[in-house]
């Protein structure tokens, strides 16, 4: 087979790389470990910036996200037993939608088929070849076992931090920058309405916890728990104690439900530089990870391929390589701005298990200097709803 772009990986990068490439008139085919049941089930992200929002919906697909999206036009940060909120609208003039991922995903996956060139699920053994050539490939196994080759004028590795393209760039050909965390956090979705219109980000001396939401009967919440920690640890009645615990605050009822789904994600800052070799362009996940407290991951995939597919238009219909030649640097800009963001406020609303009482003193300090001062709340807001592109 041949394809002008073979995109590895149907998470968000891949499918709206392939999306926006469509609507150029460029062709693609979307490789896919898992099954299509799978990546649409896949509970992760919720939270959309504005700038993601406007790309979704510039490109047609955003119909059902501006339906049942819901826009948020603040989020409270709760510590010393009280919210303290930082008003997007008022600060920035921008808000943001939280709607799940997989809604997203669903969305672009349904648009493919309409497109008539759906992803092929279920692949495996997938490897990349002649990267450093015109004409790089991509062999892999289909879902009945057969082999299979794709032919391609360039690769997309859009498959996540687990993927093989990052893999297939050789050794001193690229750098990584990377930082792990001490703590990991356990996330469920509960059957229950949210317990209040917005999210609420809780700094607790029993550790972090996110009150956050998918639609007005299901609940989406966060606890900051050990790196190590086992999900079997945390029977369903130890994880409402806990974010009771730590959710506390005048005024304030959590309602409990029956828990959907629980998981726990560890928590790194992970780059790498550049996001290129030859053929194969990184964009994602596969090339960058934030931890989750900043809701930047989807978002900074999304802003990937942007660039990717209009940097792709350019080489594919102009012969121009200009576009492809800048793309690691231009995206790198926000990557690092998106890293430093998540980097801060994660270090802001979590505990650290070997913080003295001196580092917990700063954190408050940062979080009351952060609620009460407009230039601070606005530095925090205009990261939080998304820069504009550059
Ligand atoms: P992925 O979504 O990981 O997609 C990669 C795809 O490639 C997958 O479908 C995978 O199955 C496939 N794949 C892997 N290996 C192969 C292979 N060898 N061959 C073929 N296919 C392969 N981000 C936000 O913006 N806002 C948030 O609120 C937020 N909250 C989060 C909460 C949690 C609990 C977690 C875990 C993440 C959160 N993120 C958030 C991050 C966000 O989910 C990721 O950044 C996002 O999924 C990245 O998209 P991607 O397309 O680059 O990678
Ligand atoms: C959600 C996830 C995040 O990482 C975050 O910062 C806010 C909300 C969520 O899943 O709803």
């Amino acid at each position: 087979m041949r394809t002008q772009v073979g995109i590895v990986g149907a998470g968000p990068a891949g499918l709206v790389l392939a999306h926006l490439l469509h609507l150029d008139g460029i062709d693609s085919v979307v490789l896919e470990a898992r099954s299509r049941e799978y990546v649409e089930r896949r509970v992760r992200a919720g939270v959309l910036e504005q700038p993601t929002v406007e790309l979704l919906r510039a490109a047609g697909v955003a119909d059902r996200l501006d339906r049942e999206g819901l826009v948020h036009h603040g989020i409270s940060l709760r510590f010393d037993g009280s919210d303290h909120r930082i008003a997007f609208d008022e600060l920035t003039g921008r808000s943001i939608a939280v709607y799940g991922q997989q809604e997203v995903v669903k969305d672009l996956i349904a648009a493919r088929f309409v497109a008539g060139a759906p992803p092929l699920f279920d692949v495996s053994d997938v490897a990349v070849h002649d990267l450093t050539t015109e004409s790089p490939r991509i062999s892999f196994r289909t879902a009945d076992g057969s082999h299979g080759e794709l032919i391609c004028d360039v690769i997309a590795g859009c498959d996540g931090f687990h993927g093989i393209t990052r893999d297939a760039i050789p050794a001193g050909a690229a750098t990584v920058y990377e930082h792990t965390y001490p703590f990991a956090w356990l996330g469920i979705l509960a059957e229950a309405p949210p317990s209040h219109s917005e999210l609420i980000y809780t700094y607790h001396e029993r550790g972090f916890a996110l009150h956050s939401m998918r639609s007005p009967r299901v609940t989406r919440l966060y606890l900051q728990v050990a790196p190590d920690e086992e999900i079997a640890a945390w029977p369903d009645e130890r994880i409402w104690a806990e974010l009771h615990l730590r959710l506390h605050a005048d005024g304030f009822t959590l309602t409990e439900g029956a828990v959907l789904e629980k998981g726990i994600t560890g928590m790194r800052s992970f780059v790498v530089e550049p996001m290129r070799y030859g053929r194969l362009f990184l964009a994602g996940d596969a090339a960058h990870i934030v931890p989750p407290t900043g809701a930047k991951g989807m978002n900074l995939a999304i802003a990937d391929v942007r660039r990717l597919s209009a940097a792709l238009a350019a080489l594919l219909r102009e012969r121009r390589t200009d576009l492809l030649d800048s793309y690691s640097d231009a995206c790198l800009r926000r990557v690092w701005r998106a890293e430093h963001f998540s980097w801060w406020m994660t270090s802001m609303l979590h505990r650290f298990a070997d913080a003295d009482p001196f580092q917990q003193r700063l954190q408050l300090s940062q979080l009351r200097y952060t609620a009460s001062s407009r230039p601070a709340a606005t530095s925090l807001a205009e990261n939080y709803v998304g820069l504009p592109w550059e």
